[in-house]
């Protein structure tokens, strides 16, 4: 499989009165066309961070300190705001975090179709818009005729998750970017989504990346897996490695705190501490303080990112040192 984009050395911080806040600090990730991809990590971590910083829409004061995200060859960092404009929506969409309450309360759903399609510059008759809003609606299993004439209130969380994805859907992408698509909504509605997702792989030509904070969603919809800690990519694997062997302590411990909830509870093993701060994070691997396996070196270096066998990539001074978590 090709690569489609490859985020390089990504450096995005926060401004804020206390000083800056280091939430996405040198990620490197290759992303492969056609595959799903999970960026897992508790929150507070900076799975949006790296999101906004790769398709350029941080809040105001987020700022990209430094690296680049090659989409086809070509760094959508650097791109002019107008060449920008032709790949947003029509090549790479994008459905932030709690874009459901962005859905204007007093726009029917057709209308939505209707802004989206406008904004982007695209020409189309009404009842053109009418059909390709239709027929990305029955994608998403939705019955067209019922919802794009009801308002977002009179549509359930779930409804709405999918009245956002066939949104996005609407210019083709080649790129479809999820931020927490199934947080917010209660067991029964997350597995629909899944389920949805999973058709939407088989049935499009698509790459589908997408955040969770919840390990057992990326286990059950994605490739490959994508694993932050403090602003920080410790782990990038295959999601059957991620499982059969984790290789940073981080994604381990991660691990170990699901399975706890589906098997046997006296194997619960929690990670002791708390997530760093990413205004003062700690020095060297930001994952030191509640590391079991911590090094002198540790403390003082910042582990690189390196490449292990075949698909995997870790950042953890165990490796560079030779000694593998066993
Ligand atoms: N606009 C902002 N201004 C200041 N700090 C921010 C801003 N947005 C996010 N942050 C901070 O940056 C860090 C990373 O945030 P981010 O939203 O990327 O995390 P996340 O992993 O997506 O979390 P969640 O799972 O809760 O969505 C956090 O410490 C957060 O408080
Ligand atoms: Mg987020």
């Amino acid at each position: 499989m090709s690569i489609i984009i490859r985020v390089e050395d990504l450096r995005a911080v926060y401004l804020v009165r206390e000083g800056t806040i280091k939430a996405a600090d040198g990620i490197s990730l290759d992303i492969l066309e056609n595959s799903v991809t999970a960026i897992v990590g508790e929150s507070a971590s900076g799975k949006s961070t790296i999101i906004e910083a790769m398709t350029k829409t941080l809040p105001p004061n987020g700022r990209i300190l430094s690296g680049r995200v090659l989409y086809k060859g070509k760094d959508l960092l650097t791109m002019r705001e107008e060449e920008l404009r032709k790949i947003r929506w029509k090549e790479i969409a994008l459905v932030p975090q709690a874009a459901q309450q962005s859905l204007n309360p007093t726009m029917k759903v057709i209308e939505h179709f209707k802004d989206t399609v406008e904004a982007h510059g695209v020409r189309w008759s009404h009842s053109e818009l009418i059909e390709k809003a239709s027929e990305k609606l029955r994608m998403v299993r939705l019955n067209p005729e019922a919802v794009l004439n009801s308002y977002p209130l009179q549509l359930s969380g779930g409804m709405k998750q999918r009245v956002l994805i066939a949104l996005a859907l609407l210019l083709d992408p080649v790129v479809l970017i999820l931020d927490e698509p199934t947080s917010a909504l209660d067991v029964l509605t997350q597995a629909h989504i899944i389920q949805l997702l999973k058709e939407l792989k088989k049935m499009l030509k698509i790459t589908l990346i997408f955040v969770t904070h919840d390990i057992a969603v990326a286990a059950e919809l994605a490739d490959k897996v994508a694993v932050i800690y403090g602003g920080n990519l410790v782990e990038y694997n295959s999601t059957f490695q991620i499982f059969k062997n984790p290789l940073h302590p981080y994604t381990r411990g991660l691990i170990n705190s699901i399975m706890a909830v589906n098997a046997d509870m006296s194997k619960v093993k929690p990670i002791p501490g708390d997530p760093p701060s990413l205004l003062n994070p700690p020095s060297g691997c930001r994952f030191h303080p509640r590391c079991e396996y911590a090094m002198e070196i540790c403390k003082k270096e910042k582990p690189k990112w390196i490449r292990l066998d075949g698909e995997a990539h870790v950042a953890c001074h165990l490796y560079e040192e030779g000694r593998p978590l066993k």
